[in-house]
């Protein structure tokens, strides 16, 4: 059994320990906010934190989580209350095609604070993430414009 913290909320996992992070949330849990998109690392569709650190779920299997802390899209906000973070992209067009998004919104969660309303400092933080929309524009804009993140967990 694998035990760690899923948006707060303690988890055991039983299954087998080399089944990928991101099927373990959306398969298992039903945290199905956690998006798939190259399965291979490449294009940040995929991230979650773990203990507050951004990770592509699509490469780490879960037997490396072992009492650690993971938190998904949906610790962000609730669909009738989002989160600031979401309601800027919301505001500002940052919300396209919405496999990209929830990866992104886990990254720019836990941006360091020397990026606040910087455009380019923003624009190389998210350098993990690709848009094959090209919509990087309103993206920027969301996260330059929303209120700076707060560190927080909610259950689900
Ligand atoms: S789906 Fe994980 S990085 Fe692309
Ligand atoms: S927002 Fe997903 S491809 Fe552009």
């Amino acid at each position: 059994m694998i035990s760690f913290t899923v948006n707060g909320r303690k988890r055991a996992y039983k299954g087998p320990p080399f089944k990928r992070l991101i099927d373990v949330l959306r398969e298992d849990f039903g945290l199905t906010g956690t998006k798939e998109g190259c399965g291979e690392g490449e294009c940040g569709a995929c991230t979650v934190l773990v203990d507050r650190k951004p990770v592509t779920s699509c490469l780490v299997p879960v037997c490396q989580m072992e009492g650690r802390r993971i938190e998904t899209v949906e610790s962000l906000g609730r669909e009738q209350r989002l989160g600031p973070l979401q309601s800027s992209f919301l505001e500002h067009g940052g919300a396209q095609c919405g496999f990209c998004t929830p990866g992104v919104l886990m990254t720019a969660s836990v941006l360091p604070k020397s990026t606040a309303g910087d455009p380019l400092a923003i624009r190389r933080a998210l350098s993990g993430h690709l848009c094959r929309c090209t919509g990087y524009q309103t993206i920027v804009e969301s996260v330059a414009k929303a209120p700076r993140p707060k560190p927080r967990s909610r259950k689900r």
